[in-house]
This record gives structure tokens, C-alpha cells and sequence, in this order.
């Protein structure tokens, strides 16, 4: 089946499958981190959806706060751009303690963990973004760290060399991670509290839209939030960024307040669909269909067939695309689903039939 179901012309060039320069790539904006810090709420009561994780953890933080202990180790996983960073500041304010954060690739050597750990004060919330990148070196002296709160440092080299330990303050630390099933058995069992966040639903991100438009002083209905909330693709850091798009054209369209129409408008001139989906998300799924017939087909060949990276398909794209029931993970690969097809307005492929379908006779009466 090759007649024209797609246009062609959307496959040329390739410069815009650049992750990072998505209007709704999940990475930090360069820049607007600190709007985006502004917006993040800092107590658990401020903090919309993963009603799960929080009903759990605010009994953890209780329990351990009427044991005047410390939190047991927490790890967050899911996808990015989920508010795994403002999660772990909310619990060392709930805690009444200070927080240090640092990311996994950023410490490189065992020494640079010493240095955080000795520098901590009882109790305080060691943050650890994309802990699934810590070198192995660094992560062995993790181990003790967790275990006894303490490490081991090796003074001197050669036959004098010697280990001595350095005891530690009782200290919590949270791993957040895209891929829990990256870290080291070790390392994950060394946590008491394992936190999976989940992709938001509209409802919940049109008021985190609300809230955030309220602090920027920006005018907007309940259903001009809802337009940018379902364009969000399940993720708060998307919305707030698209927020401030779309307040950029009402701005200039001298609008009094963002309302469905303006924020449709907008939104479709960022040629993002009413789904939330961008000419890459529509691209990938074509390229299965032009390419593989529909799948399956590996995540590597999928990757250098749009020129992008595995871990990247896997980690932003396929989450939000597998939630909508547009792609599946099978074993022989990535497939898309009839639902795909009838979202890009393309003919799914008739099942094919068994050999035996076809000649199948019946008694006549
Ligand atoms: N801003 C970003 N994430 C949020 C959340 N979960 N709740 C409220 N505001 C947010």
C-alpha cells in the first residue's frame, strides 16, 4: 500500500528532531529555570496530582518526624519533567531540613561524594537527580553511606596506605531517575521508599496551569487551561512553558485573558495537535508505517531511522505515545496501533488472514 496517505515532504531535513529544541521537550529551558523555580510550589499541599505518592509519603515524613528521626532513603522514578526536583524539596521542607542537590554525571570522582556527605548535618536530604548516571566508583562508596552512614577513605598509597572511616550524620538521600531499571540491584535495594510518578491527566495539569497563571498575573479561563492542559502530553514543566507561549500571543492579539480559542490558536501555531503531540511524535509514528509497515521494528534501527537517540525515543517519546495507545513495546519492537493511524488520518492495514480463512466451505442446507 503506497499510495499517498502521508505527505512526504514532512520527511526532509530532520533538524527539528532535536529533543532539546522542542516547544515540548521535557529538558530545563536554558534560562527559564528560574521562572520555572518560582512556579514550583514548596509545600505537599500545593502540590497537584501523584495523589498516590504524596498520601504515602506524608505518612513516612509524619512517622518519621514523631520518631525524631530521619526519612528512610526515598527514590523517585518516571518519566521527566514530572516534578521529581520540586517532590524532593517539598519533603526536606516538610522535614525541616536543609537540601543539597546535585545530579549523578556531576560527580565524578569518589572524592566529590565525600565532600557532599561530610558536608551534610543530621537529617538534611541529599538530592541526587539522574542517579542511574553515577560512575560505578563513586556509586561503591554510596553502599556504606546509605547503609551505616558511614565511608571508607583510603589514606596513602602503596604498602602504607590504609583505610580509615569517617562516620556520618544520619542524612536522607533521594535518587530520582528516569530508568529504575538502570540502577544497580545494590543500589536499589539500599532504598526504603520507592516512588513512581506518573504522567498527569488533564484535569490536574489545567489547575497547575491555573495556579501558575495566577502567579505570573496571567488572565485565563477554566477552559483556555484546559485547551494548553490537554496539549501537555501528561507533563506539568510542558504546560507551564506552553503557558507562557500562549500568553505571548494573546499579548499581542491584545487579548484580555486566554480563553480556549486563543490558546487553540496559539497552540496550533506551534503545530502542536489537540492530542499534544509535534511533527517529531507525528514523524516517528509515520516512519513506522512508511518504513516497517506498522512494526514491529527495533528501537535502534526506529532510532537512526529518524536520527534520534534510543534512550531519548524510550525515555520522552514513547511514555506519552504509549499512555494514548499509539505505539506498543512488543518484543520484536515498537509497533503503532490502529488508534495511529486514524489520529495522522491514514487507512490502518487490513488484517491480514489466515491461510485457512479463505477457504473455509460450508454445508449447504
Ligand atoms: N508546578 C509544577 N508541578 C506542579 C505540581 N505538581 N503541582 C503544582 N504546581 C506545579
Amino acid at each position: 500500500m503506497n499510495e499517498t496517505y502521508f505527505d512526504d515532504s514532512r520527511f526532509d531535513g530532520g533538524d527539528d528532531m532535536d529533543f532539546e529544541n522542542r516547544i515540548v521537550s521535557t529538558a530545563y529551558t536554558p534560562g527559564s529555570d528560574e521562572a520555572e523555580v518560582s512556579l514550583r510550589p514548596r509545600h505537599m499541599e500545593d502540590y497537584i496530582g501523584q495523589d498516590k505518592a504524596k498520601e504515602n509519603l506524608k505518612v513516612y515524613i509524619e512517622a518519621a518526624k514523631l520518631r525524631g528521626d530521619s526519612l528512610d532513603h526515598v527514590l523517585l522514578y518516571g518519566p521527566p519533567g514530572l516534578g521529581k526536583t520540586t517532590l524532593s524539596n517539598i519533603i526536606a521542607a516538610e522535614m525541616e531540613v536543609s537540601i543539597r542537590i546535585t545530579s549523578g554525571p556531576a560527580i565524578e570522582k569518589p572524592g566529590d561524594l565525600v565532600a557532599l556527605l561530610t558536608n551534610l548535618n543530621q537529617g538534611d536530604v541529599l538530592f541526587i537527580d539522574e542517579i542511574h548516571r553515577m560512575p560505578r566508583t563513586v556509586e561503591e562508596i554510596l553502599y556504606p553511606a546509605m547503609e551505616d552512614y558511614a565511608v571508607d577513605i583510603i589514606i596513602g598509597k602503596g604498602p602504607s596506605a590504609r583505610s580509615i572511616r569517617i562516620d556520618l550524620p544520619k542524612f536522607t538521600l533521594i535518587g530520582a531517575t528516569t530508568r529504575a531499571g538502570q540502577l544497580t540491584t545494590p543500589l536499589r535495594d539500599r532504598f526504603g521508599v520507592l516512588l513512581k510518578l506518573e504522567l498527569y491527566t488533564p484535569e490536574q495539569l489545567a489547575l497547575i496551569v491555573k495556579r501558575s497563571a495566577a502567579i505570573l498575573g496571567i488572565p485565563i479561563s477554566d477552559d483556555g487551561a484546559y485547551e494548553i492542559a490537554s496539549r501537555s502530553r501528561g507533563t506539568p514543566r510542558i504546560a507551564n512553558r506552553l503557558l507562557k507561549r500562549v500568553r505571548d500571543f494573546a499579548q499581542v492579539q491584545r487579548k484580555t485573558e486566554i480563553d480556549a480559542a486563543t490558546a487553540g490558536y496559539a497552540l496550533d501555531r506551534l503545530e502542536i495537535d489537540e492530542l499534544g503531540l509535534d511533527n517529531t511524535d507525528r514523524r516517528m509514528m509515520e516512519s513506522i508505517i512508511k518504513f516497517y509497515n506498522g512494526g514491529p521494528v527495533g528501537l535502534d534501527t526506529l532510532a537512526a531511522t529518524i536520527g534520534e537517540e534510543a534512550i531519548t525515543i524510550e525515555d520522552v517519546y514513547e511514555p506519552y505515545l504509549m499512555q494514548l495507545g499509539f505505539i506498543q513495546r512488543t518484543p520484536r519492537g515498537r509497533c503503532v496501533t490502529r488508534l495511529a493511524y486514524e489520529h495522522l488520518g491514514m487507512r490502518p492495514p487490513v488484517p491480514a488472514q489466515a491461510p485457512g480463512d479463505q477457504l473455509q466451505f460450508f454445508d449447504e442446507e
